[in-house]
Order: C-alpha cells, then sequence, then structure tokens
C-alpha cells in the first residue's frame, strides 16, 4: 500500500519592520482619531519599512532566516519557497525568485501565489499537497506584505488598517496523526470591485493618469467587506468542522486573519469558540495582509501543544476565502 504523507508546520519565523505608525500619527495625516480607530478596528498601531530601499521579499528573508535559525535546518535541504503576496517586488520576477537568491536557498525553486488575504492558507494547501504527494519533503511558506507600498496615507479608510511583515513556516513530510488535515476554499470575483488596487496589472497598466486618480493604491468598500467576511469565515469553518466531525469545544486555537477585531469577535461568537481561544495580534499589527495568520502563528507559537486542534480562517479580496483545519505537531528543536 503506498505511504501517506501529511505536512506538518515544524519551524516558524516572523518579522515586522522597526517602525511603528501610531494611531496619534495618523491623527496628523488624515481627519481620524485614536479613539475611532481602536474602537471600530482594535488597532492601536502598525509597522511600516519608511526604507525605501526595503522591499517585500526583504521582509520574508528576514522571516526565513529566522525560521532557518529557530529549525536548524541546513539551506540546501529547502526544495521549494511559496510566496502569497499582493505587493511582489515586481510584476514580472516573483518574489520567491528574489526571496530564494536572497536567503541562498539554491536548491529550491519558488513561485508566488496572489490570494491577497487568503493567500496564505492557500499557499499553506499547495506547500502541503506537494508534500503530500510523496515528492517533496519540506517546503517554506511565507505571506508576506509590504502594504505601505500600496496605501493612500491621505484615505482615512484605508491607511488606519494596513501594515507591513511578514511570517514563514517549514512544512515538512511525516507519516505520524498531524499536520494540515482538511481545508474549504471559495473564491467569488463578483466582489473584485470591493476591495482592489485598480491599476498597474494588465487590465489598466500604471500612467500618469492612474496616479493622478490614485488609483495604484488600495481601495476598499469597508461596510460590505466587512459582513462578507464574517459570513465567508464563518461558513466555511462550519463546512470544515462538518467534513471532519469536529464541534467547537474540539477547537484549542482559532487563528482568524487580522483584518478588525470586531470580525474576528464576531466569528468566534458565530462558532462559539471563546474569545480565550482565539489568537488575537491587530492591535500591534493592524492587517499585514498574507502576513496575518504566519505572524499569528509564530507570535502564539508557544502556546501550541502537540495534538492541538488548530483552525485557521481568512477572508480577502477576489473576493477569496477559507478555511483550513490542522493538527499541531512537534517543532523541530522540541
Ligand atoms: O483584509 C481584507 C478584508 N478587509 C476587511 O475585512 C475590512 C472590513 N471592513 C472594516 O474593517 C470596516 O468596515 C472599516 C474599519 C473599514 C470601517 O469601519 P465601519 O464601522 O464599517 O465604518 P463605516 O465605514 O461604516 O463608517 C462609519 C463612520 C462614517 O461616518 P458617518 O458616515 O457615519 O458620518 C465614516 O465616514 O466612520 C467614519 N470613518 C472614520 N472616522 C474616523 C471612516 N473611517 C474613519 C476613520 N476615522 N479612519
Amino acid at each position: 500500500m503506498r505511504t501517506r504523507y501529511n505536512a506538518g508546520i515544524t519551524a516558524l519565523g516572523g518579522y515586522v519592520p522597526d517602525h511603528i505608525l501610531t494611531n496619534h500619527a495618523l491623527e496628523e495625516m488624515v481627519d481620524t482619531n485614536s479613539e475611532w480607530i481602536v474602537s471600530r478596528t482594535g488597532i492601536k498601531e502598525r509597522h511600516i519599512a519608511i526604507d525605501k530601499n526595503i522591499a517585500t521579499s526583504d521582509l520574508a528573508v528576514i522571516a526565513v532566516e529566522r525560521l532557518l535559525a529557530n529549525a536548524g535546518l541546513d539551506k540546501a535541504a529547502v526544495e521549494c519557497v511559496i510566496v502569497a503576496t499582493s505587493t511582489p517586488d515586481y510584476i514580472m520576477v516573483s518574489t520567491a525568485s528574489v526571496v530564494c537568491e536572497k536567503a541562498g536557498l539554491t536548491n529550491a525553486w519558488g513561485v508566488d501565489s496572489n490570494a491577497a488575504c487568503s493567500g496564505f492558507l492557500y499557499a499553506l494547501t499547495l506547500g502541503a499537497s506537494l508534500i503530500e504527494s510523496g515528492r517533496y519533503t519540506n517546503v517554506i511558506v511565507i505571506g508576506a506584505d509590504k502594504n505601505s507600498a500600496i496605501i493612500n496615507y491621505e484615505d482615512r479608510n484605508t491607511c488606519i488598517l494596513f501594515g507591513d511583515g511578514a511570517g514563514a513556516v517549514l512544512l515538512e513530510q511525516t507519516t505520524e496523526d498531524f499536520g494540515l488535515i482538511d481545508n474549504v476554499f471559495r473564491t467569488d470575483g463578483s466582489g473584485k470591485e470591493q476591495l482592489i488596487v485598480q491599476a498597474g496589472g494588465s487590465k489598466n497598466p500604471s500612467s500618469m493618469e492612474t496616479v493622478t486618480n490614485k488609483q495604484n493604491y488600495i481601495s476598499q468598500n469597508g461596510r460590505v467587506v466587512f459582513k462578507a467576511a464574517i459570513e465567508g469565515m464563518t461558513q466555511t469553518c462550519k463546512e470544515v468542522f462538518r467534513r471532519n466531525d469536529l464541534v467547537a469545544d474540539d477547537i484549542n486555537w482559532l487563528v482568524p486573519h487580522q483584518a478588525n477585531l470586531r470580525i474576528i469577535q464576531s466569528v468566534g461568537d458565530i462558532l462559539d469558540i471563546p474569545i480565550e481561544r482565539v489568537k488575537i495580534n491587530i492591535d500591534r499589527y493592524g492587517n499585514t495582509t498574507a502576513a496575518t495568520i504566519p505572524l499569528c502563528l509564530w507570535d502564539y507559537k508557544d502556546d501550541f501543544k502537540v495534538g492541538d486542534k488548530v483552525m485557521l480562517t481568512a477572508f480577502g479580496a477576489g473576493f477569496s476565502w477559507g478555511a483550513s483545519y490542522l493538527v499541531w505537531g512537534k517543532l523541530r528543536g522540541q
């Protein structure tokens, strides 16, 4: 009989730039106030790469270096790197190529995956599938975004929300019963106008006109996205529960995409998972798009115990959304 392989997370790394953009600093930039931001979003501060030479790949490379140091893994052993990002260094040349070069991962092939805030979840499943196929033994999956590159700091609807950051996980092959178990994913392009960067791609290449009209920045219809996020995340989590005979009490940790504290609380409430079992770091980082979930896993890695049942869920531009269920395994060095 063919051996069944699972893909387990065995090491993590994370990084946010040093510079902190506080709510009070934003008060000086747009018509907003810290009390509104905290009460409507839960965000107290976010980290921004103010050095113009820093690209998304630079954030990702530091996360990878931290991961490799934690793992005690030889760089030559890394076979594949998947970078989830919607702020790639370039339109052409994948950010994964740059990351592999800068991090010295000379034996790995790399590819990007763009599904905005759901990007890390999707990339995690792509990486896990490579391992489950039996053809790969270790894959690094990164969620990284330099959102400050596509934020209009004159638009109070968006500039208060986003931060920069990167998180990375090492997926390794195992025949033990842990790792990524199941996921339910959805995409619906009819939601694309609700959260979008209109220009800079092939549909609407960058021009003087797009720059003047500020179409190279994120625009969002927050109320529509807010409702769709709660609906999408809870429905896909429930579907994963059903498929795996799980009830809320079985779940040790819910690790949701960090877009808005009120969304996170609502998802926890609807799923009946008490807030003590929901991982939250939006207060410190804001929404780092593809990086929120791996940064949360990195931040709270000491809380996760072998055998813990963990639900990951995300919603983002596209629309794209979904939920993944994993059983936590042993980290390298533990
Ligand atoms: O990660 C991808 C997915 N993204 C999300 O999940 C984000 C989803 N959306 C949200 O998180 C929320 O919709 C926002 C945080 C973006 C906005 O919060 P809201 O509670 O939905 O506010 P709203 O857009 O309904 O606006 C309420 C009021 C408005 O004033 P009026 O019309 O009631 O007088 C806005 O003009 O708040 C005003 N407002 C602000 N006030 C101070 C909007 N932005 C600000 C601001 N500071 N930054």
